[in-house]
């Protein structure tokens, strides 16, 4: 009898679980829906589309999909906002709603695609068996330069409108007093679209992926300057594990220049 029960518990919290990770929050300041994977694709918004380069398959995919300025319509929204794109893996970015919604039919377009349980999705290269199900924002037509890798956001779980992380964390800022031109303002800039969806900085953030880069030391206190540069570009280059996720940041995506500016942020934050 025990048994049965345990099993029928457990089962329940199985169901209970998988119908969780199968709906998707939206949010604004006032309130929230939630929208099961059947819902969307039901949804008159729905339409298929191609993306030709897409940034987490590596190649080109074709999906169900719901623009993303249509979901956000009716939502309470001020032109300086951020968007959080909260994934189910303790991922979470916040997106510019200045790239989310483009003045008519201006590039990158964002969608959100949802998987069709009939089609399911390929497990993603470099991630076992994991798909980016149910929930995955694509970009049509994205300049990796001005895309983030982080914004194609897999295993997606609330969109919430939220402020920018500017006025979120003021901590992450840099003195007014520094030179407009000074590195660590780009830094800081580069670090809030590539970094904090997974690292916080002194607490600062809600990505829990990676290890705080702040404290209790900030690795370019306890990093050799060049093995950091080399972990940036390719972390595997300086150590492996099959469980790791620290991603490898090309050049496309992560300039030189760019990559010093974060290195200057970082040193700046270390040393002020
Ligand atoms: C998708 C999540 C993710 C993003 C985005 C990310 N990291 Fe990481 N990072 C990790 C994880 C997870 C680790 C822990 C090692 C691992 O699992 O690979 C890590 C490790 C690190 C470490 C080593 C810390 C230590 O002491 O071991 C540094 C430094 C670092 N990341 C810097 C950065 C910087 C700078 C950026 C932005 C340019 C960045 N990371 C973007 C997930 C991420």
């Amino acid at each position: 009898m025990i048994g049965h029960g345990l099993v029928a518990l457990f089962l329940s919290l199985l169901f209970a679980a998988v119908a969780e990770a199968q709906s998707l929050k939206i949010a604004d300041r006032k309130g929230s829906k939630t929208f099961s994977a059947a819902d969307l694709l039901a949804s008159p918004l729905a339409r298929d589309i191609t993306i030709a380069r897409d940034s987490v398959y590596g190649r080109t995919m074709s999906y169900r999909a719901i623009p993303v300025p249509e979901l956000l319509k009716g939502l309470e929204l001020d032109p300086k906002d951020y968007v959080d794109f909260v994934a189910t893996d303790k991922f979470s970015i916040g997106i510019p709603l200045r790239l989310l919604l483009r003045p008519g039919s201006a590039s990158p377009h964002a969608y959100l695609a949802v998987e069709d349980p009939a089609r399911p999705w390929p497990a993603m290269p470099e991630k076992g068996k994991e798909t980016a199900a149910p929930f995955f924002i694509v970009w049509q037509d994205a300049k990796p330069g001005e895309i983030s890798p982080e914004y194609w956001v897999y295993k997606l779980a609330a969109i919430e409108v939220a402020d920018s992380p500017y006025l979120r964390w003021p901590s992450l800022e840099v003195a007014e007093s520094l030179p407009a031109t000074h590195p660590a303002r780009r830094g800081l800039d580069r670090y809030v679209a590539l970094c904090i969806s997974c690292h916080r900085f002194k607490g600062a953030g809600q990505g829990e992926q990676g290890p705080d880069l702040g404290q209790p030391m900030n690795p370019v206190d306890y990093f050799q300057p060049l093995a950091f540069r080399k972990f940036l570009r390719s972390s595997k280059q300086v150590r492996d594990w099959p469980d790791r996720k620290m991603p490898s940041f090309n050049e496309e995506v992560l300039s030189d220049e760019d990559m010093e500016a974060v290195i200057a942020w970082l040193t700046y934050k270390a040393r002020n």
